[in-house]
């Protein structure tokens, strides 16, 4: 089905008409529906809107939801790159959606939007994130410390700070967890996420819990089933080099150096 959301505005032309005002195009969005309720499988269906040159696919998605079917179902909630409740699968590789221009993704074409690979699909562009959290649980990403609590703050020196500071940019996404192959075919597999906020702590010279992380790490669904694919570092949203962060708690894992 192709549905076209009618713009008050003219097509190919600027809504003001005027020097500095922002071209308008259409953009067909093919989108993979899943709706329970309806049908067992999956279904492609097809919309075409008005969008303007600096809109991002969210906004074309907004205008798919607000003025054609309010049905298609997605999460979102600060549009900015932030929040990381909408990664989803653009063309064929990971991103979020409140980040990807249209203008970057060839609008003469249609632009496939796909839920994320490897967790299940609970409507439309939704999935379950419950297995993603109980990983990230696991690895106990929050500061251990033992004695008595300091009455002033935990100092750390800037290089200390540093070493661990790439991995504090995470934003819970699962872009770098759901473009794994090894999480496709095993989704016991911690995956890249749960490592990069193990490493976060693990490397962080307050904490004392390392030795722990690293021994729920040295499971057989730990770190030793990454094949070093870089895909995760390929699609994380944050410039987060996670292949590097898995590599280093593989290093850790053997010398025991932290
Ligand atoms: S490491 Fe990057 S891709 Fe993975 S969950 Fe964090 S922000 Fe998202
Ligand atoms: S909506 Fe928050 S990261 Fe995209």
């Amino acid at each position: 089905m192709t549905a076209v959301a009618e713009s008050t505005q003219s097509t190919q032309t600027s809504s003001r008409g005027e020097a500095g005002a922002v071209p308008s195009f259409d953009v067909t969005l093919r989108i993979r529906r899943f709706d329970p309720d309806t049908s067992a499988e999956p279904r492609w269906e097809e919309f075409t809107v008005t969008v303007h040159g600096t809109d991002r696919v969210l906004d074309a998605m907004h205008k798919v939801k607000w003025e054609v079917d309010g049905s298609l179902t997605f999460r979102r909630s600060c549009a900015h790159g932030i929040c990381g409740s909408d990664a989803m699968r653009i063309n064929g590789r990971n991103r979020l959606a409140c980040k990807a221009l249209l203008k970057d993704l060839d609008p003469s074409k249609p632009i496939t939007i796909e839920p994320i690979k490897g967790l299940p699909v609970i409507k439309d562009l939704v999935v379950d994130m419950e297995p993603f959290f109980a990983s990230y649980r696991e690895v106990m990403p929050f500061l251990i410390t033992g004695g008595n609590a300091p009455t002033k703050e935990r100092l750390q020196s800037p290089e200390d700070r540093a070493r661990y500071d790439d991995t504090t940019k995470c934003i819970l996404c699962a872009a770098c967890t759901s473009s794994c192959p090894v999480f496709w075919t095993d989704g016991q597999y911690f995956g890249p996420a749960a490592i990069v906020n193990a490493h976060r702590f693990i490397f962080d010279s307050r904490d004392e819990g390392a030795v722990q992380r690293l021994d729920i790490l040295n499971d057989k669904e730990g770190v030793w089933r990454c094949r070093t694919t870089f895909n995760c570092t390929e699609a994380c949203p944050r410039g987060i080099e996670v292949t590097k962060a898995i590599q280093e708690v593989k290093r850790a894992m053997i010398t025991r150096a932290f």
